[in-house]
Order: structure tokens, then sequence, then C-alpha cells
């Protein structure tokens, strides 16, 4: 990976950009709007929002104003948990399009799983879903659709009951939590994988040694570290930050490589505290 506009080809040919800006938790409209026009300003081209988010109005005015044409970003949102249903899904992802006032999304997933000790019929519950969304993107207004949480039996479900095969997964992923059955499913099935809350592991390294050591010697910060290890892993990357310096440097990452050796090590990294974010085997 060598730039920022860099992309991975989906399983369908759509060009997805390999770092992707995130806007989770950036509630404050005029933050989201900025936020957008300034990480296009510095070069990115993927935007990643949600319905969750409360903030897809507020993105789709930063897309406005950021001054490159719609057809030049890649924007995605995901469905809320309480919009699951085939019903719901069309009907709700015709407000998404509303809110963010675009004609079509570039991806849409499902934020997360039904899952299994939710009461009702889990399966049948992600299917009907993805069925909504297997229709839209045939339909057009969807250009690629994926999964996001998926652990291995929710991933294996809809891979085995879909007629469209999903053609992301975004999972959280970073030093830490490496999700690996999760990782290597989704790509024996041709998913690219990406990368969510790749920063997460940054108040625990301020005082490692080695990873200082790495940062004076590349000459990037512990942030930069971070998400250059996440990009070079083959994950499309999503990073957040309202504040233009971080942001512009968050994309100044692809001037440099980490070794095997470097790369091996923030592989073996563990934190108690991380560990196991969502034990999806037991829901
Ligand atoms: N699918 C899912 O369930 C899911 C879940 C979580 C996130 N996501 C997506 O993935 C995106 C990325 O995850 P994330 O928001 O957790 O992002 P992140 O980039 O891992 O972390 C963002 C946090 O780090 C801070 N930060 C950013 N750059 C920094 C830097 N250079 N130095 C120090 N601090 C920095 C930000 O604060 P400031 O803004 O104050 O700079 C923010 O608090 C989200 O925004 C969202 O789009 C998806």
């Amino acid at each position: 990976m060598g730039s920022l506009k860099d992309t991975y080809t989906l399983s369908n040919g759509i060009e997805i950009p390999v770092l992707g800006y995130g806007t989770w938790q950036v509630t404050d409209p005029q933050d989201a709007i900025d936020g957008v026009v300034n990480a296009v300003k510095e070069g990115y081209r993927h935007i990643d929002t949600a319905q969750m988010y409360r903030n897809e109005e507020y993105v789709g005015q930063g897309i406005k104003q950021c001054g490159v044409p719609r057809e030049d970003l890649f924007v995605t949102s995901k469905l809320n948990n309480t919009n699951h249903g085939y019903d719901n899904t069309r009907k709700t992802v015709e407000e998404s399009l509303k809110k963010l006032d675009l004609d079509y999304l570039d991806l849409f997933l499902i934020h997360w799983p039904v899952v299994k000790n939710n009461g009702g019929d889990w399966k049948q519950d992600n299917i009907d879903t993805w069925r909504a969304l297997e229709d839209l993107y045939e339909e057009g207004k969807l250009k690629a659709i994926g999964l996001s949480n998926f652990a291995v039996p929710h991933l294996n479900n809809i891979v085995e009951n879909c007629r469209v095969m999903p053609m992301v997964n975004q999972i959280r992923l970073h030093p830490g939590v490496r999700q690996e059955d999760t990782v290597e499913l989704s790509r024996k099935h041709n998913m690219v994988v990406e990368a969510w809350s790749p920063l997460s592991p940054m108040k625990y390294l301020k005082d490692d040694s080695e990873v200082n050591a790495m940062s004076e010697k590349y000459g990037k910060s512990i942030a930069q570290l971070l998400l250059r290890w996440s990009v070079q892993h083959g994950f499309v990357t999503l990073t957040k930050s309202v504040h233009e310096e971080r942001i512009r440097s968050n994309a100044d990452i692809f001037d440099f490589e980490l070794s095997d050796e470097d790369m091996s090590y923030f592989d073996n990294l563990t934190f108690d505290e991380l560990s196991k974010p969502d034990d999806f085997e037991e829901r």
C-alpha cells in the first residue's frame, strides 16, 4: 500500500479506498460537517457513517461542501440494530439516503448481527435483513453490501443462505484484538476486511519502550504506527478525528513500512482490558 488513493477491488469490481474517515461519536453537527470537509481536503475519499451515529444528515452536508464530485467518494452507512427485518431494512435504507441526500450508497452494512440470545430465530432474522440488502443491491441503490461485527457463526449463516455474497466484513481489529478466525473466514469468502477502532491501544502503548523506540526509528507517532500496522495487514482501515492536524497525520502513513519484526511485536501484544471485547460465540 503506497498511497492514500490506493484501493482494494471488492468481489463485484467496486474499488474501495484503503483508508476511511470514520464518524463514530461525532455528534456535533459542525464537527461532522468540518470533519468530512477536512478529511476530503487531506485526500481521504472514503467516509464511514451509520444510522446509529445520528450524523448522516451532517455527514451528507460535509459531502456536499467538500468540493469533490460525489462519484469520486466512497460512502458507507450501516443498519441500526433496531431496524432489522426485510421491510424495516428497505425503509430505513431509504431514510439514510434521504438524510445523506444521496442517490446511492457505495456500501451498506448490517451494523451488528442479531445474536443467539436475542430470543427469536437469530438465523432467520439475519437472513431476512440480508435479503433486503440483496434486493436493494440488485436495484442499484447500494453499489456494494456487507456485514459488520459478524463472527464465525453469523458469517456462516449468511454465506450458506445468501443469493449475493457479502463483499465486506467490518470488525474491531488492532493489536490485542485480532479476531483471526473471523478474518480468515471473511477472506476465504472473498470479503474485504475493514478494521474499526485501530487506535484503541494507544493509551496502553505510551510507556512501551519498544514502541517508543519504533516511533523514533521511523519518525512516526504511535497513532501512525498503529494505522500502518493495520494497513500492512491488508485491512481497509477506518480512523476518526475531529482535529484537522490529526486527520492529516493519520493519513501520513504511506511513506514507510514496518519491518517483519516490528509487525510481529504488535501482533503479539495483549492487553487485559481489550482481550475479549465481544464474546460472540456465547451470544
Ligand atoms: N462497525 C462498528 O461497529 C464500528 C464500531 C466503531 C467504529 N466504527 C467505525 O470505525 C471508525 C474508526 O473507529 P474509531 O472512531 O474508534 O477510531 P480510532 O481512529 O481508532 O480512534 C478515534 C479516537 O482517537 C482519537 N484520535 C484520532 N487520531 C488521533 C491521533 N493522531 N492522536 C491521538 N488521538 C487520536 C480521536 O479523538 P479526536 O477526534 O478528539 O481526535 C478519537 O477519540 C469509526 O469512526 C466508525 O466510523 C465502526
